[in-house]
């Protein structure tokens, strides 16, 4: 049987993933706090509901896709009754004690409850390349694993509610910090007139090439031994150096690399000079050892 859905919040993705599930043929309850938002979504076939409640006690399984973590208790504590024995999947962006949280307040209410991050943008749901983390009920992941699939790649990380958040935190983080590394060498090259686009042209072609060692630094960082280096922390001190004064000379704060030099000298200063680079990681995590 084809299972009927309830989106809560049709903001940009709250919107992707209900056309995901109309498109799909599943019958498909949308609701919205402010009004307006589901004029397409009912046109292509969904129902609307006025109130939350009504939206819950529409469908089996029940997707929010709100704010953040406030949000989500704001909409779902007053139908906290009606939740009972449906599918609950957060799919709002939330820290993962926020959804742990979230996990407990379900248990307690006897909610079934799976969160989600979902590591796509709105025009990616139900794309090629959509990827969605879960974790929580394990039962909810295996019972409904093929609808889920309908907005992307799904992959299950275990029963601590937290953990799906925690990867997708950590992801955006290296996006982050990539992002901003082309920032700061965007910046350098303005300097000598290479406008951002042309520098981003060329940027993206180097860094794919880079980033596909990323599992091989992972290798050696599991390992703990960073006696063989492929780069050692003398190099890459060498290089962070003359990239500091470069970024100087061109007028570049140093907000970006700074940090970044700070770690490797640091490495250094206790005497890892001959290692290999990757045991940088050791100076962010070093409770991990
Ligand atoms: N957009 C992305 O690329 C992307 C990617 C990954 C994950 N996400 C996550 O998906 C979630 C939704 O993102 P979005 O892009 O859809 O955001 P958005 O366009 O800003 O939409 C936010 C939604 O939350 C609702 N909302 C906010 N506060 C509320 C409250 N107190 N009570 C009830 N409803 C409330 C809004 O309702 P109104 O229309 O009434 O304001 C709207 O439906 C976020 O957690 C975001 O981090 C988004």
């Amino acid at each position: 049987m084809t299972t009927s859905v309830t989106v809560l919040g049709l903001g940009a993705m709250g919107r992707a993933l209900a056309a995901a599930f109309v498109r799909a043929g599943h019958p498909t309850t949308v609701w919205n706090r402010s009004v307006g938002q589901d004029a397409e979504l009912v046109a292509a076939g969904a129902k609307s509901a006025r109130t939350v409640t009504e939206a819950v006690a529409a469908d089996d399984l029940v997707v929010a896709c709100l704010f953040d973590h406030r949000s989500v208790h704001e909409v779902l504590d007053p139908a906290a009754d009606l939740l009972v024995g449906r599918a609950l999947v957060n799919l709002t962006s939330t820290e993962p004690r926020g959804s742990r949280e979230l996990a407990q307040w379900a248990a307690s209410h006897g909610i079934d409850f799976l969160d989600g991050a979902v590591m796509a943008t709105p025009p990616m749901i139900g794309q090629p390349g959509s990827s969605l983390l879960y974790s929580g009920s394990r039962e909810i992941f295996d019972n409904h694993r093929e609808t889920l699939e309908l907005l992307g790649t799904a992959e299950y990380f275990g029963e601590d509610a937290g953990h799906a958040a925690l990867v997708d935190f950590a992801l955006l983080s290296g996006m982050y910090v990539m992002f901003a590394g082309f920032y700061h060498g965007g910046a350098m090259v303005r300097s000598i007139g290479i406008s951002a686009e042309e520098f981003g042209k060329r940027a993206a072609g180097f860094l794919t090439a880079m980033t596909g060692s990323l599992p091989i630094a992972g290798a050696k960082i599991d390992s703990g031994d960073y006696s063989i280096p492929f780069q050692p922390l003398t190099f890459t001190k060498a290089a962070l150096d003359t990239i500091v004064s470069a970024s100087r000379n061109a007028g570049v704060d140093l907000d970006v690399i700074g940090p970044i030099k700070n770690l490797v000298d640091r490495q250094v200063a206790d005497g890892y000079g001959a290692q290999s680079s990757e045991r940088i990681f050791e100076s962010l995590s070093p409770q991990a050892r």
